[in-house]
C-alpha cells in the first residue's frame, strides 16, 4: 500500500491550505500524517519529498479578507506566515512550502493551462447554476435542492452565478478515469471511498467551469487576461508546478512524479479523484499511486472549520503540546484517527 515499492523516490503531499484564518486540529492531523509517511521512507533509505502549502485564490479569500477590510494579499499574506510558521514549530519535515501566488506557480499554471488549451480540451460557453463558496465548488441543481439551497458542508447559503466562462472537457476523460480505478484498486484509499467516487462517476459528469470573468484574485488565463482561472484547477496544479514541471529547470519533476499520495481529507475527494486525473491525462501525464482521504474532526455534529470556527485551535493544541509533548500530540492524532 503506501509502503510499497520502496527503491523508487518517494513524493507525498498534503492539501494546500487557504490561508482565510488560522489553521487548527483537521489541517494539522493531515500534515503530521504526512510528515510521519515521509519520515518513514527517509529512515527507509527512500529519496523522500514532502510538499505543503497555501491556496490562496478564489472567491473564498475575496469574501474572507472583504469581510475583515482587507485586501486578498494581505490576508493571504498574514495566514500564510502562520501555516508556515506553525510547520516549523511542530517540526513537519516538508521539503518545500508552495504559495500559489508565488511567479514560479503562476507560470507554471499558466503553461499548463496553454497545454490543456493546445490538446482542444478548453472552450468558451457560459455557467448557470450554483456555487458553494465555503468549498469553493460547483454544486447541481439536484444536490442543491437536496439541501434546501445550502452547503452540504458548512449549512451555508448557496450562490447562484451566471455568467461567460471556459470549459474543460472533463466529460471526455470520465471513461478513462472509471477505467483507470477499475484496473488500480488502491488508487483511491480507503475502498469506501473509492466506491462514492465510482458511484458518482457512473451518474455522469458535466464539463467543468474553470474560468470566472467577474473574479479579479485569481491567475489570469493566457488566452483571455479577463478571465481568472477558477481556483482548483490552480490549487491542485501546485503538485506539479512545485516539482517544476514545464520550467526551466524541471529535475525535480523528472525524478519525482507521479506523486505516491495525496493526503487529503474527504471534503475533497472528489476534485482529486477526478478534475486531477482528467488534467493528468489531457498533459499525458502519469496518474498519482494513492489518493488517500481520510475523516472529519467534527464539532456539534459539523466538520471543524476554519469557516464555522468550531475547531481546536491553536492556543489548545499548544496547551496539549506543553503537557505531552509534540511525540504525544503525534501518537495521540496518529492512534485516535487512524485511517
Ligand atoms: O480544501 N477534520 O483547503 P482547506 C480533518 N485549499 N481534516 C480537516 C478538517 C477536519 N475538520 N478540516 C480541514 C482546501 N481538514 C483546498 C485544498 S489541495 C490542491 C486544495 C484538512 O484549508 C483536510 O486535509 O479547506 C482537508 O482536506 C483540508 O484540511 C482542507 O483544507
Ligand atoms: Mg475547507
Amino acid at each position: 500500500m503506501l509502503f510499497d515499492s520502496m527503491n523508487h523516490p518517494y513524493y507525498i503531499t498534503t492539501p494546500i491550505y487557504y490561508p482565510n484564518g488560522e489553521p487548527h486540529l483537521g489541517h494539522i492531523y493531515t500534515t503530521i500524517v504526512c510528515d510521519v509517511l515521509a519520515r518513514y521512507h527517509r529512515l527507509a533509505g527512500q529519496k523522500t519529498f514532502l510538499l505543503t502549502g497555501t491556496d490562496e485564490h478564489g472567491a473564498k479569500m475575496v469574501k474572507t479578507a472583504a469581510d475583515q477590510g482587507v485586501e486578498p494579499r494581505v490576508l493571504a499574506d498574514r495566514c500564510a506566515a502562520v501555516f508556515r510558521d506553525l510547520w516549523k514549530e511542530l517540526r513537519i519535515s516538508n521539503d518545500d512550502f508552495l504559495r500559489t501566488t508565488e511567479d514560479r506557480h503562476k507560470a507554471g499554471v499558466q503553461e499548463i493551462v496553454r497545454r490543456l488549451l493546445a490538446n482542444g480540451d478548453i472552450y468558451l460557453g457560459s455557467y448557470q447554476g450554483w456555487y458553494d463558496v465555503g468549498q469553493e465548488e460547483f454544486v447541481t441543481e439536484t444536490e442543491a435542492k437536496a439541501n434546501s439551497y445550502n452547503s452540504a458542508i458548512s449549512g451555508k447559503p448557496l450562490t447562484r452565478f451566471e455568467e461567460a466562462s471556459y470549459f474543460f472537457r472533463l466529460d471526455k476523460y470520465r471513461q478513462r478515469i472509471l477505467d483507470h480505478i477499475e484496473n488500480n484498486p488502491q488508487f483511491i484509499l480507503p475502498e469506501g471511498r473509492l466506491n462514492e467516487v465510482v458511484s458518482k462517476l457512473k451518474g455522469g459528469v458535466d464539463d467543468l467551469s474553470i474560468s470566472r470573468a467577474t473574479l479579479k484574485w485569481g491567475i489570469p488565463l493566457p488566452n483571455d487576461p479577463d478571465h481568472v482561472l477558477y481556483v482548483w484547477i490552480d490549487a491542485l496544479s501546485n503538485y506539479l508546478t512545485a516539482l517544476g514541471y514545464a520550467a526551466a529547470d524541471d529535475s525535480l519533476f523528472r525524478q519525482f512524479w507521479p506523486a505516491d499520495a495525496h493526503l487529503i481529507g474527504k471534503d475533497i475527494l472528489w476534485f482529486h479523484s477526478v478534475y486531477w486525473p482528467a488534467m493528468l491525462l489531457s498533459l499525458g501525464l502519469e496518474l498519482p499511486r494513492h489518493i488517500v482521504a481520510h475523516g472529519w474532526f467534527k464539532s456539534a455534529g459539523r466538520k471543524m472549520s476554519k469557516s464555522l470556527g468550531n475547531f481546536v485551535d491553536l492556543q489548545k493544541v499548544r496547551a496539549a503540546i506543553n503537557l505531552y509533548g509534540l511525540d504525544g500530540l503525534r501518537f495521540f492524532l496518529l492512534e485516535s484517527a487512524p485511517f
